[in-house]
């Protein structure tokens, strides 16, 4: 008994305690696209009460936190990012009671609900807007206006700049006869954040869903929220060409030198951060968080995290993976990845994981279905936060829709011929709760996007029967993230030839973890000892895949392990 005290009270003094090393800095964070969850009502859109129906699910796989994509009131042209009211919720997600009793729920299972914050724009039914657009005094500004210029006595927008979602940035409004800017849907008008006025009224936002009890946000689209400044004149310039995109309407027709990542972004960052602080001392508990969504350089995403006097975003998404591995990436690229980030952050901040989300093809499709679980390893065992894509724990795939069927206003305004490329519906489908009709997750004869062919095979009701499935596999990998050594251990990452990633974790006076992942289909037999320091001269495997002819706690020699085609494990030392 005495020696269990004073063995306790060593490892207590070991390891910094949970409080110090912040809830969040090895979380386990998952999104839900609200619409696609769980339909209570049965209207063939998930909403509010679905979520809290299912919390205890999130509780299941071992959820820390969740981010929301938005549920404010919207018309709904980009699918709730274009938001009409900032502190209301959308019918048809439910009333702010349903959120209240979300909050509640998640409360008591110790979940944090994390809100979407879109701070580009709003929607053009925004009140805000109607009344810049009325041209009332209060809200001229609070929108990017320009009455455009004359050319051989045509009307032409300011600038050549071009929408995320195509065609002209710039839509003419009759009642204030002139243009305004939108990055994305001609529904999506630009805040103009030059205005301070718009940069208080959205922090007051911030205050009033952290008051109520978010746990903080996921800032969206943030390196589109500035434009280079106008000049004397009131005038911006056009951006340079893509030599090697001939269409004009497409974005990426453009270099976007003048309309992403200006400098003062960041600025905003580290005042929505100054907001979040002030929250934290206002209301106490736990730090609140910002993510940030970025596909920028990677010089600028470590910026997002703070400079020398300011705070900044806890957790920049890191898309290293998610933007860059493809198909055919061999394992010096993943590694390579990997590191980008490891090695750039800055000195005492976390890392985060990230290899899907509602814009982005999922794994099992853009990756194949083989490397699911390949993913989940190394969002889960690599150091730092980790992000999963609601469904990506269960290895869901994107559902083709057909032209017809698309929604998507990404591909909506493009064509028959190019909207495959361009739509995000197939990742959108609804979540597949079991065999059931529309897979559990709705009882409406017609559901918002079709609910995938697969679901009857693919579901959590029948994955939590198969013992190495998506999702058995997914939580056992979140039951090891409570080891001290996932915890605060160091990481080695590698690439042992072109088709095995393998990194390692170490805590001194704990086990040491070495993940395996054999990426391609050759059989790999590995010297772990020529790899890695101080590993035991037999391994235990702790996780495996289905690819694997090994089970949990067999051995193997460390410098003989043998790895079948796709076989993903980790190993522990013994
Ligand atoms: C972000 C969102 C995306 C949305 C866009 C405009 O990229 O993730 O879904 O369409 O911003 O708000
Ligand atoms: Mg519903």
């Amino acid at each position: 008994m005495f020696k269990l005290l004073v063995l306790s009270c060593l490892l207590a003094l070991a390891l910094p305690s949970l409080a110090e090393v912040g809830w969040w800095k090895t979380g386990q964070f998952y999104q839900i696209y609200p619409r696609s969850f769980k339909d209570s009502d049965g209207d063939g859109v998930g909403d509010l009460i679905g979520i809290t129906q299912q919390l205890p699910y999130l509780k299941e796989i071992g959820i820390t936190a969740t981010w929301l994509s938005p549920i404010f009131t919207s018309p709904m042209a980009d699918f709730g990012y274009d938001v009409a009211d900032l502190k209301g919720i959308d019918p048809i997600f439910g009333t702010m009671e349903d959120f209240e009793a979300l909050l509640a729920r998640a409360k008591e299972l110790d979940i944090k609900i994390i809100l979407d914050f879109v701070p580009n724009h709003t929607s053009d039914e925004c009140d805000w807007f109607i009344r810049s657009a009325a041209g009332e005094e209060e809200y001229k500004d609070f929108y990017v206006w320009h009455t455009g210029k004359v050319v051989n006595g045509i009307r032409q927008p300011p600038t050549n700049w071009l929408s995320v979602f195509r065609g002209s940035m710039w839509t003419w409004n009759e009642q204030r006869q002139a243009y305004y800017l939108h990055q994305f849907h001609a529904k999506q008008p630009d805040l103009n954040y030059r205005n301070p006025k718009v940069v208080e009224a959205m922090k007051d936002v911030l205050r009033f869903w952290l008051r109520k009890g978010a746990y903080g946000f996921r800032i969206d689209a943030v390196p589109h929220v500035y434009e280079i400044p106008a000049d004397a004149d009131g005038n911006w310039p056009d951006e340079p060409r893509n030599e090697d995109v001939s269409d004009p309407e497409d974005y990426t027709y453009l270099q976007h030198i003048y309309t992403t990542d200006q400098p003062e972004t960041l600025e905003l960052v580290y005042a929505f951060r100054d907001v979040i602080e002030e929250i934290d001392a206002e209301l106490g508990g736990d730090d609140r968080v910002l993510l940030t969504e970025a596909y920028s350089p990677l010089d600028v995403l470590m910026q997002y995290y703070g400079n020398g006097t300011h705070l900044g975003s806890q957790i920049p998404f890191n898309f290293e993976l998610l933007a860059k591995i493809s198909y055919s990436s061999d394992a010096y690229h993943y590694s390579e990845l990997i590191h980008n980030w490891l090695d750039n952050m800055p000195e005492g901040q976390v890392a985060n994981w990230v290899f899907g989300n509602h814009d982005q093809s999922r794994i099992g499709s853009r990756l194949g279905a083989d490397r699911i679980d390949a993913c989940n390893m190394i969002v889960m065992g690599l150091p730092g936060v980790s992000v999963t894509y609601q469904g990506e724990e269960m290895g869901m795939t994107d559902v083709w829709i057909s032209w017809e069927d698309t929604v998507d206003p990404q591909a909506c305004q493009s064509n028959e011929q190019e909207f495959e490329r361009l739509t995000r519906d197939p990742v959108r489908t609804p979540f597949q709760w079991s065999d059931e009709v529309n897979a559990g997750f709705s009882n409406a004869s017609v559901t918002w996007l079709p609910v995938a062919s697969n679901y009857k095979l693919v579901n959590v009701k029948k994955e939590r029967g198969i013992a190495l499935s998506h999702l058995n596999v997914y939580k056992q990998l979140r039951a090891l993230r409570d080891e001290p050594t996932l915890k605060q251990g160091d990481v080695s990452v590698t690439a042992i030839g072109p088709n095995v990633l393998a990194f390692k974790r170490s805590l001194t006076g704990y086990k040491s973890y070495i993940t395996l992942i054999n990426i391609n289909d050759d059989v790999e037999s590995i010297d772990l000892d020529s790899v890695f320091t101080s590993i035991s001269t037999q391994l235990q495997y702790v996780v495996v895949n289905d690819k694997s002819v090994r089970r949990k706690n067999d051995l193997t020699f460390a410098n003989s392990v043998l790895l079948l085609p796709k076989e993903a494990v980790v190993l522990s030392t013994v």
